[in-house]
């Protein structure tokens, strides 16, 4: 499974990348506004730091005008995908979208049924949102499984990205019900590097090496 990162924030954005782990960056118009600067900016630095899909919102309900705006974001830079909300409207652009070779990741999915509305209209992935689902008492990460095995049943392209994630349980179990991606904060990041495991074991080797190196 691929991790994205789930930001806008450059500091991170740069942090994650120099790990080594990242392969894409995943953005909504929340987390655009959290940054307070130019959007366009934003996204352009995002497109230097890493090399993989960047996903980026559109802000139109019609069809027509997410068209647009998706085509002025695409020349942005090769790397982006267009974030479209589920919705039919939605499902117009993504057509129109994909028959011009322009990616597209469909996003607030909450059910699989949407996922495969999405698949079909030829969504080169979809984002089903596990934490909001758990925060109104519903299993998200199942919305995740059946969309996996449901695009698998039947061959389709369409990559599967686990959204809304908000802890490293959601990320294992992603990787479990075979998520070809999760998108995830970089808060969650740092919480799956850490173990106090590996904090104690780094300090009693520390300890023991200077009790003998000057011998
Ligand atoms: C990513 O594509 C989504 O926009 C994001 O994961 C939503 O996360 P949230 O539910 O924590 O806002």
């Amino acid at each position: 499974m691929k991790l994205f990162l789930d930001t806008a924030n450059l500091d991170e954005i740069k942090k994650a990348n120099e790990m080594g782990v990242i392969r894409g960056v995943t953005t909504n118009p929340s987390i655009i506004a959290r940054e307070g600067r130019n959007f366009q900016q934003v996204i352009r630095e995002i497109c230097t730091i890493v090399n993989g899909p960047i996903s980026v919102e559109v802000i139109s309900n019609q069809a027509d005008g997410m068209v647009e705006e998706a085509i002025s974001l695409a020349a942005m830079h090769p790397n982006i995908v267009i974030k479209v909300p589920m919705t039919a409207e939605g499902l117009k652009a993504v057509k129109v979208l994909s028959a011009k070779g322009i990616r597209t990741n469909v996003t607030l999915i909450f059910s699989a049924n949407q996922a495969l509305l999405a698949a079909s209209a030829g969504a080169s992935f979809v984002s089903p949102f596990v934490g909001r689902l758990d925060d109104i008492n519903h299993y998200g990460m199942k919305v995740v499984e059946e969309t996996v095995t449901i695009l698998r049943n039947y061959g389709f392209s369409t990559e599967v990205i686990a959204a809304s994630i908000r802890n490293p349980l959601h990320v294992k179990k992603a990787a479990l019900v075979g998520a070809h991606i999760a998108t995830i904060p970089y808060s969650v990041l740092m919480q799956m590097v850490q173990h106090p495991l590996t904090d104690a074991g780094i300090e009693k080797f520390l300890a023991d090496w200077e009790k003998v190196k000057d011998k």
